[in-house]
């Protein structure tokens, strides 16, 4: 951090909040307001002499509460820059001022106010890290109702030889060294019940190195760690906890049910052995809650701001769980840290590292290159609806309903899913290299002969169409009448082309794509989703069975759902009547409108 602090081409703005982004890859426009610090961070010396004499006291969020700090104070000794800071809620202001005289440097000044900066970046890096889990919520633990239950994070403090305590490790409630521990794993963390269903990733190792700590500053005290089931799967990670179950470290496999308090302040653990099928019940001095993370509380405001796709747990989500890991949908963004998920300090650094890495080999060049892959506005058929920019996972598409000018495509900003123009109503939108004509061709093409016998197929790129590619690798049967049509995203697959397909004598159609959540373009399938439902209600009102239009998720990981879903077309395929098929054909042109495009 102090590294950072001092590097030439690193500004660091402390104290401050992201407020607004806009902009796209190469130009983002960062709205920040730095908030006042009320001591000049230049001037400031850290020498203390403001606190001394400050009379204000608070906990000291740094150590959990575990000590206290004036309402003049550094967050924390290692902080950058190294200067104090007054949290103008708690100080008495000008009636007390007692800092200002002590301070020799003049570097106090009440009137100072927070300022708004902008900045102009190429690319940017999300590193909002976590929150801890608050056990409050698990009463069972007696978080906060007992005094000897703490979690894994005051432990930390308590035994850090910078700590409260200066290492030494106290019972809160009476500052008597403690002779037995208890450690209670997965608090808040793979649980459907309370805190999150997923493995917070560090707690296992925490508890390991921490059983290690104190082992070494009291080998005779009784440790035990009640978990589920030990994760160490880490780099040397299966060698510490042999060691610590050498120094005699016990592992009790259950989650306790209960926790009282006794008379002795020590506290009483009821738990059911699942190794041995018994309820114990154990008695000691201490109980630590080993806490797992939750998304920070800022990732909402920043997923907003930057248009980014969060998991059901409320981390942020890749692009690519394994090809793209540290980069967001939205070009130029990236991740670092517990933002995309829990991490520990290592993994941290490592994707820190790529995120970093990424940014640079985007920007070295000095000029961004963009796919071909983008839409395009034909402004004289453009009613300025508005639609097209609603849909755009990317925020590409401005169009000013109000004044009724053109839709603008910013194609550095679009990652070309096509969404905006299988929605547009008024064929105002090409899509470069996936073009209405282009794919009502291939559909032409496709159906040109035996129309009847075939299962058309509109596959997006990334998902469905690399499913394909891996049923055929993996040499799995499917029907030899599939015929795909290959789309960026099933975004793109536009109504006209399923009509059209109908109108040509097509007996099925199926359009696939990504699992929801899985969208390469974010969120655009959910357009797909709603497109499909849209069309097959017309297809009821038109008398045609609304089931031999089908809409199917798979993965690039899934060859042999792709297999099956087309084994599936294919018996769907069979009970589509060549008189079904031609009254379907006559009824769509038949009509002049027949609404076959979108509206
Ligand atoms: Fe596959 Fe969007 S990229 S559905």
């Amino acid at each position: 951090m102090a590294d950072a602090g001092r590097h030439p081409n690193i500004t660091l703005h402390t104290m401050s909040e992201v407020n607004g982004v806009s902009g796209y890859v190469g130009n983002f426009n960062v709205k920040i307001v730095k908030r006042s610090r009320y001591v000049d961070e230049k001037a400031c010396t850290s020498c203390g002499e403001c606190a001394k004499v400050c009379p204000v006291v608070f906990p000291d969020e740094f150590n959990m509460g575990l000590s206290s700090r004036k309402a003049i104070y550094i967050p924390f000794p290692q902080a950058v820059p190294s200067a104090y800071v007054i949290n103008m809620n708690e100080c008495m202001g000008r009636g007390c001022s007692k800092c200002l005289d002590a301070c020799d440097k003049k570097c106090i000044h009440f009137h100072m106010s927070d300022e708004e900066i902008q900045i102009k970046v190429g690319s940017i890096v999300v590193a909002t890290g976590l929150d801890p889990y608050d056990p409050r919520e698990m009463d069972e633990y007696g978080y906060t109702r007992f005094e000897n239950v703490i979690t894994s994070l005051e432990l930390e403090r308590l035994i850090n030889a910078g700590g409260p305590t200066k290492g030494e490790l106290i019972r809160p409630k009476d500052r008597k060294h403690p002779q037995s521990i208890g450690f209670i794993q997965c608090v808040g963390s793979r649980s459907k019940r309370k805190g999150g269903q997923y493995c917070s990733n560090i707690c296992c190792m925490n508890t390991i190195k921490n059983s290690l700590v104190l082992k070494e500053h009291d080998p005779d005290m009784e440790i035990m760690v009640f978990y589920t089931d030990i994760r160490a799967f880490g780099k040397g990670f299966e060698d510490l906890y042999t060691r610590s179950r050498s120094l005699g470290v016990q592992y009790v496999r259950g989650l306790p049910g209960s926790v009282e308090e006794m008379s002795d302040g020590s506290m009483r653990v009821a738990v059911e052995n699942t190794a041995t099928g018994r309820i114990e019940f154990h008695d000691l001095d201490m109980l630590v809650l080993s806490i797992g993370m939750k998304p920070s509380s800022s990732t909402r405001k920043i997923q907003e701001m930057l248009g980014l796709q969060l998991t059901s747990d409320g981390f942020f989500l890749e692009a690519h769980p394994k090809l793209q890991p540290v980069d967001a949908a939205t070009r130029g963004v990236f991740y670092a840290g517990c933002a995309e998920g829990p991490k520990d300090i290592k993994e941290s650094v490592t994707q820190g590292s790529a995120a970093a890495a990424r940014a640079i080999r985007l920007m070295h060049k000095g000029l961004v290159t963009t796919e071909p892959i983008t839409s395009m506005v034909i402004a004289e058929h453009c009613k300025s609806c508005g639609k097209c920019a609603e849909v755009c996972p990317y925020n590409a598409i401005t169009v000013d309903v109000k004044k009724k000018t053109p839709a603008v495509v910013n194609s550095a900003a679009c990652a070309g899913c096509g969404t905006c123009a299988a929605e547009c109503a008024f064929g105002a939108i090409v899509m470069n290299h996936f073009t209405d004509d282009q794919i009502l061709s291939q559909v032409d093409t496709l159906l040109a002969q035996k129309a009847g016998e075939k299962i058309l197929t509109f596959a997006c790129n990334w998902c469905s169409y690399a499913g394909a590619d891996f049923a055929g690798i993996s040499r799995l049967q499917y029907p030899a009448n599939v015929r795909l049509i290959r789309t960026m995203c099933s975004g793109r697959v536009d109504e006209k082309f399923i009509w059209h397909a109908f109108e040509n004598g097509a007996p099925v159609v199926l359009v696939s794509g990504c699992h929801i959540g899985d969208c390469h373009y974010i969120d655009a399938n959910h357009w797909t989703e709603k497109r499909i439902a849209r069309v097959h209600k017309k297809m009821e009102k038109k008398g045609i069975r609304s089931e031999r239009l089908q809409l199917a998720w798979i993965s690039a990981a899934e060859g042999v759902r792709f297999a099956r879903v087309m084994n599936e077309m294919e018996e769907l395929r069979r009970t589509v009547t060549r008189d079904e098929i031609e009254e379907t054909v006559r009824l769509l042109k038949g009509k002049e409108d027949h609404e076959n495009t979108d509206g």
